[in-house]
């Protein structure tokens, strides 16, 4: 049996239903088993003891959210070097961008030796306004499926040991 841990932070909704569909997708994969975990309630042994990884997010002031980034500071030394090969995405929640988070993140993954299987999905809410940023957030029916298609995907290579 193999393990998929999902990492995800959310402000408004967008990122959490992200994070949740790619584990309904990931879930059709009888050999894969799937932990979902706010970033808050993972830490180094959740890392350790998965085969591959997803994180889910949001873009927040070009960057990762700092949840997010506060989950990878917290890990990054008590796991360097022990991840080496395993395989990773990212989701990424944005509101007309995306790129400045994933950037953050690859880098971050590099440092890790993670192998990306996919380039980030970054699913774009055309939240603009501050009423709109701080709106509670519900993506389309092609958003989702996107995310499940990528967590369904990363389960199956997974199962397979394809990565
Ligand atoms: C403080 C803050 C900063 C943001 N900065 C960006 C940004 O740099 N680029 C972008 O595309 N969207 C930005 N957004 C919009 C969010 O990425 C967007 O609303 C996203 O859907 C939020 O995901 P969530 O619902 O999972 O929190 C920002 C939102 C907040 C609250």
């Amino acid at each position: 049996m193999k393990r998929l841990l999902i990492v995800w932070h959310s402000r408004t909704g967008a990122a959490r239903d992200m994070a949740e569909a790619a584990a309904r997708g990931a879930a059709g994969e009888p050999g894969v088993e799937t932990r979902l975990l706010a970033v808050d309630e993972a830490g180094p042994e959740n890392l350790l003891e998965a085969d591959g990884y997803l994180f889910v997010g949001p873009e927040n002031l070009a960057a990762l959210s700092g949840e997010m980034k506060a989950f990878l500071d917290r890990c990054y030394y008590p796991v360097l070097e022990r991840l080496n090969g395993r395989p990773y995405a990212h989701m990424v929640a944005a509101g007309s961008d995306g790129t400045g988070a994933a950037r953050q993140l690859a880098r971050i993954a590099t440092g890790w030796r993670l192998k990306p299987i996919a380039e980030p999905l970054i699913v774009i809410t055309h939240a603009q306004t501050p009423e709109a940023i701080l709106a509670a957030k519900s993506l389309d029916g092609a958003a989702l499926a996107a995310c499940e298609e990528l967590g369904a995907a990363l389960a199956a290579g997974l199962a397979m040991g394809v990565f």
